[in-house]
C-alpha cells in the first residue's frame, strides 16, 4: 500500500497575461514527480482573475493537459487548430517539437475553474510533430461505484470494485510511453476507495474539494485542501473522504529517468537543446 511521503501545498501565482493560479507541483524549483512537471489549478468567480487569459506563447518538449471544471476557454494554435473547452472537457496537447498557441476565456463573468498539468516526453519524442486532441466531457467514462463514490477516467485504465474502464487517452490500443493514469475521484465523508496503481509508476494526488485521508486505516495521513501529495511506491493507494468528503485528482505514470532542463515553456534534456529552442523561436523556425 502506498503512503504519503511528501505534501506540496499549492501557492498563489500568476501566469499568461495575469491569470491567477495555484501551483502545487512545479512550485518548488527542481522538484518533479517524474514525468510530471507541474500542476496548476485555476479557480475564480472574479473575471479580473482570468479575463486576460494566455495570449500566444510557445511550448516545446512535453505535453500540456487542460481539464475544465467550469467556464469556457478557446484554444488556437499557429497550425490553424482551434478548439473550445467547456465544463468537463479535456484538451491533451502534445507540444513535442513546438506549438505556439493561445488559451483565452470565452466569458466575461462567472466561474472559471480547472487544471493544467505538464507531462514530460521522453528524449526520443521531444522533437516529433505537435499533436493535440480535444476530448468532450461525454467521451470521458465515469465509474459510479457504491456509496456515491465516482471515478472519472481521463487517461489510462483502472479496475475498481470489479469494473474495468479505460480513458480516451493512453487506452490499451494506443499506449503512451509514459503510460499515464489520470483519475478524478469523488468520495463522500468517511468512504474509502482502494485504487490499484502500477508498481514503479510515480504517483501523486491533488485535493481540490474537502480533504482526504491517504494510506492504510491504522496509519492514514491527512492530505489537506489544495495540496499535492506525493506517494511512496506500491501496488495500490487507499484514499478516504475527510469530514466534508473529498474530490481529488490521482496521477500516476512511468518515470523517464532522463535529465530535465527547463526554461519557461521549453523542457528538454540539455542546455544546448534549450538554446536551440530559444533560437528557433526567435528566428521563426520554431514550429515550422
Ligand atoms: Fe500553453
Amino acid at each position: 500500500m502506498r503512503t504519503l511521503t511528501q505534501i506540496i501545498p499549492s501557492v498563489p501565482t500568476s501566469d499568461g497575461a495575469g491569470v491567477k493560479l495555484r501551483r502545487s507541483l512545479g512550485s518548488q524549483r527542481g522538484f518533479q514527480v517524474d514525468p510530471f512537471l507541474m500542476l496548476d489549478e485555476f479557480y475564480s468567480d472574479d473575471p479580473k482573475d482570468y479575463i486576460a487569459g494566455f495570449p500566444a506563447h510557445p511550448h516545446r518538449g512535453f505535453e500540456t493537459v487542460t481539464y475544465m471544471l467550469d467556464g469556457h476557454m478557446r484554444h488556437e494554435d499557429h497550425l490553424g487548430n482551434r478548439g473550445d473547452l467547456s465544463p468537463g472537457d479535456v484538451q491533451w496537447m502534445t507540444a513535442a517539437r513546438g506549438i505556439i498557441h493561445s488559451e483565452m476565456p470565452q466569458q466575461s463573468e462567472g466561474r472559471m475553474r480547472g487544471f493544467q498539468l505538464w507531462l514530460n516526453l521522453p528524449s526520443k519524442e521531444k522533437m516529433k510533430p505537435a499533436h493535440y486532441r480535444d476530448i468532450p466531457a461525454q467521451q470521458i467514462p465515469v465509474l459510479q461505484l457504491s456509496s456515491a463514490v465516482s471515478a472519472k477516467v481521463i487517461a489510462g485504465s483502472v479496475r475498481l470494485d470489479g469494473q474495468s474502464v479505460s480513458g480516451p487517452v493512453n487506452a490499451p490500443d494506443a499506449p503512451l510511453t509514459t503510460d499515464p493514469l489520470y483519475l478524478d475521484l469523488k468520495l463522500p465523508a468517511g468512504v474509502a476507495l482502494e485504487v490499484p496503481v502500477t508498481r514503479g509508476h510515480n504517483t501523486f494526488l491533488y485535493v481540490y474539494e474537502g480533504e482526504a485521508r491517504v494510506g492504510a486505516p491504522h496509519d492514514a495521513q491527512t492530505l489537506p485542501y489544495r495540496a499535492a501529495g506525493v506517494l511512496s511506491d506500491g501496488d495500490s493507494v487507499r484514499v478516504q473522504g475527510g469530514e466534508r468528503g473529498a474530490q481529488l485528482l490521482l496521477l500516476a505514470a512511468r518515470p523517464l529517468r532522463e535529465p530535465v532542463v527547463q526554461y519557461g515553456p521549453f523542457v528538454m534534456n540539455t542546455r544546448q537543446e534549450i538554446e536551440q529552442a530559444v533560437e528557433d523561436y526567435r528566428s521563426g523556425r520554431f514550429a515550422a
